[in-house]
């Protein structure tokens, strides 16, 4: 088991990606901490962990709150358990493309709260328990679009953009504490944000996927649990990108 007796926090683990890393790292062995702002499918995520027989801990969370940040860690705290690996992966899609003219500050505001300022707070807060005990992982999410650029989606592309570089800064500075930050930035995934675009778009996804296909939650879980794992011990600053091809 490659996370055995470790303590996962993991964001947005009610569905999707962050679900799929909730399943595999507890079949790893790791202790989970559901951290979701859907309070019934973060539940649901940890009644499958304790499935699985590892304990678990559903705190509704909204990451782009610091006070709903705050509170998840002091329950994590209460527990009594460290935190020895954050996966930050809640997100939202924007909800439909968009020229960046006609982009309104809400959106622009929802976009960089979630993904950017959300990933800073989860992060200052491990931080503060990683630092003393000099151990910890960090897996962050970006996506092909923090990397490419995605018209249309510029709000999302750059809040992406910006865990990118949170990723490449906070790795060098934490080094030398013996903690490691890596960042997922997946290609086009099957998961529920998937199926809220129009489902128009998708023979072109998989047109410019040269694997031919659209990837699956686990796959991008496995990436997500060779960072998290010591397998990936000499690996910091880097960004992995399962994406079938479309994005080198
Ligand atoms: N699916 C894809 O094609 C794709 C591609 C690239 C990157 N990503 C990224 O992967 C991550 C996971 O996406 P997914 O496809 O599994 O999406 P998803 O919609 O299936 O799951 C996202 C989860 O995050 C939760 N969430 C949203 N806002 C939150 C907040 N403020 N606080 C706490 N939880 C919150 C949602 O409730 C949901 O359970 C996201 O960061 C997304 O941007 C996804």
């Amino acid at each position: 088991m490659r996370l055995k007796d470790q303590v996962a926090v993991v964001t947005g683990a009610g569905s999707g990606i962050g679900r799929a890393i909730a399943l595999m790292f507890a079949r790893e062995g790791a202790k989970i901490v559901v951290a979701e702002l859907n309070e019934r499918s973060g539940i649901e995520t940890a009644e499958l962990v304790s499935e699985l027989g590892q304990e678990s801990l559903a705190v509704r969370t909204d990451v782009g709150d610091k006070r709903s940040v705050a509170a998840l860690f002091a329950a994590i705290d209460k527990r009594g358990w460290p935190v020895d690996v954050l996966v930050n992966n809640a997100g939202t899609a924007e909800p439909e493309l968009k020229p960046l003219q006609e982009v309104s500050d809400e959106r622009w505001d929802s976009q960089l709260r979630v993904h950017l300022t959300g990933t800073f707070f989860c992060i200052r807060e491990a931080l503060l328990r990683m630092v003393p005990r000099q151990r910890g992982t960090i897996v962050n999410f970006g996506s092909v679009a923090g990397l490419s650029g995605l018209p249309g989606g510029t709000a999302y592309a750059a809040a992406k953009g910006g865990v990118i570089a949170l990723t490449k800064s906070l790795s060098q500075e934490v080094a030398p504490l013996g903690i490691r930050v890596n960042c997922v930035a997946p290609g086009w995934i099957d998961t529920p944000m998937l199926g809220n675009l129009p489902e128009k778009w998708r023979p072109g996804m998989i047109k410019n996927t040269p694997l031919g296909r659209i990837g699956t939650a686990d796959e991008v879980a496995g990436v997500a649990l060779f960072l998290a794992c010591d397998l990936s011990g000499f690996v910091t600053g880097q960004i992995i990108s399962p994406n079938g091809g479309m994005y080198r």
